[in-house]
């Protein structure tokens, strides 16, 4: 035999070798065997993909579907970043008899202060016996973080179970959703893709009644905007109403646009909050979709003109005209009231002009008159032993200030007042809020006066806004 024949040879034997030799076995296939008492590689799968937040919702899902039944938890080790599917587990070939089983992992999910939930990682759940075996698998595509993908999956003995039971999880995962009635923000793929967790669960301050001063009859119109129709909701909903609205609150800087949207928010604790600002551009549809589905809801959209003149990333389509689709995009039932403020309404109204129905209500907060302005001395100067010998003067020559500029004006004033002496309460008089005010009013105050609202906004440079600094936002 020549050499060349006899490598031949060989290299048909190694090949023959390889199909015949007996397979290392996949100890999942095994174990999924002994669960279901056939070979799993036979039986239907099927899956759902889920939001990468949504991890904690399973956990819940899971633990309540699961209180009533018998089963095991079982952690799957795969290559870092490829996590198979269940099909792909028990068919695989060379690799599936790598893979071991064993403890599942965990993960902590923070929600709101202190609070946070344990959840698996990923793993699988081995659910009951014989005919009635199930498994449920947490799929996870890539280590926990931003850029994770979620799916559940579902094996049983046949299809219509497996469906029926991932429909029963998908219920269960809306029913005793975690993030309903809380205060939620969508952060940009696109801008954050490594660092941060795509949803954050966040708390706003209690804003009471009392702290909001404004001309008589104006919250009274925001509540009734707001709160009428969350109160008579059902009613409404029967009669045809439409439940989704918007409320516009404009106004110079510094009167009450956010605290007022707080407020709302403070009152009606049940409803699901999602914020959007500079961080979640490029989420509208997201967070709106998110609010639909937790409603009812309320859409926080904060200083809507600085955000609705930077282009999205398609150049035609302006982010406020991705706000006003989603809202179009929105069944009338939907309980989902939208908030936006601005210092600019002007630079709206034509595309809220355009768009009829979708802002039923524009209110203006508007800078503080004489007797608002009195009450806010009152506010801000509670604590304070305040000793003015004409507080109309004051009153007077803070005409054109706003609410935050008198906070700021007695904060300055209390200061100047506690350096004088060292103990006692503190005696604030004339003299101390107008040096305060001479101080506020010193040029090189400027910006400090433009963000305190001491006199009106002059243009921002709203055609390259920097998004990522608003604190950094400056005045020509
Ligand atoms: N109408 C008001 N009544 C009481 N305090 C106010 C009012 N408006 C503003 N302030 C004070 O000024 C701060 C900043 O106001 P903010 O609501 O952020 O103004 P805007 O959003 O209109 O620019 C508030 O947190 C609050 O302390
Ligand atoms: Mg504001």
């Amino acid at each position: 035999m020549e050499p060349e024949e006899l490598a031949g040879a060989i290299t048909r034997l190694v090949q023959w070798a390889e199909r015949h030799a007996p397979r290392p076995e996949s100890p999942l296939r095994r174990r999924l065997g002994e669960h279901f008492g056939v070979d799993p590689v036979e039986l239907p799968v099927v899956s759902r993909s889920l939001e990468a937040w949504d991890r904690p919702n399973v956990q819940v899902a899971l633990d309540v579907w699961l209180a009533d039944k018998q089963f095991e938890v079982v952690g799957v080790s795969v290559m870092e970043g490829y996590r198979a599917g269940l099909g792909e587990l028990v068919r695989g070939g060379e690799w599936a008899a790598e893979v071991q089983l064993g403890g599942a992992e965990h993960v902590t999910v923070p929600l709101a202060g202190q609070e946070s939930i344990t959840c698996v990682e990923s793993g699988l759940w081995l659910v009951g016996e014989g005919d009635e075996a199930l498994v449920v698998m947490l799929k996870s595509s890539a280590g926990f973080g931003p850029g994770e993908q979620l799916a559940l999956e579902v094996m049983a003995r046949r299809r219509g179970r497996a469906e029926a039971v991932l429909a029963e999880l998908r219920r269960l995962m809306s029913e005793h959703n975690v993030y309903r009635g809380r205060v939620l923000e969508l952060r940009s793929r696109h801008f954050h893709d490594d660092e941060g967790a795509p949803l954050t669960v966040r708390s706003l301050p209690d804003v009471k009644r009392e702290q909001i001063v404004l001309a008589d009859g104006v919250l009274e119109a925001i509540e009734r905007q707001a709160f009428g129709v969350a109160r008579h909701a059902v009613r409404l909903r029967e009669s045809g109403r439409h439940l989704r609205r918007g409320l516009l609150l404009h106004g110079p800087p510094g009167v009450g646009k956010t605290l007022t949207a707080m407020y709302l928010a403070t009152q009606m604790p049940e409803r699901t909050v999602v914020l959007l600002t500079g961080q979640g551009l490029g989420t509208i549809g997201e967070s709106v979709d998110l609010a639909t589905a937790l409603q009812p809801a309320m859409v926080i959209l904060e200083d809507v003109d600085l955000v609705a003149l930077a282009r999205s990333f398609e150049p035609t389509n302006a982010i406020l005209f991705e706000l006003l689709n989603a809202m179009d995009g929105l069944h009338e039932d939907h309980d989902v009231l939208f908030v936006l403020t601005t210092n600019r309404a002007d630079l709206l109204e034509p595309a809220l002009a355009a768009r009829p129905g979708r802002v039923d209500q524009a209110v203006e907060l508007p800078l503080p008159d004489a007797s608002a302005r009195r009450r806010l001395l009152a506010l801000y100067g509670r604590g304070l032993d305040l000793a003015l010998d004409d507080g109309d003067r004051l009153v007077g020559e803070l005409e054109g200030t706003s609410p935050a500029f008198i906070r700021e004006l007695l904060r300055r004033a209390a200061l100047l007042a506690a350096e004088e002496n060292d103990d006692g309460p503190l005696r604030v008089t004339d003299h101390h809020l107008h040096a305060a005010l001479a101080e506020l009013r010193r040029s090189g105050a400027e910006l400090t006066q433009t963000l305190l609202g001491a006199q009106p906004a002059r243009s921002l440079d709203l055609e390259h806004p920097d998004l990522e600094h608003p604190d950094e936002w400056e005045p020509e």
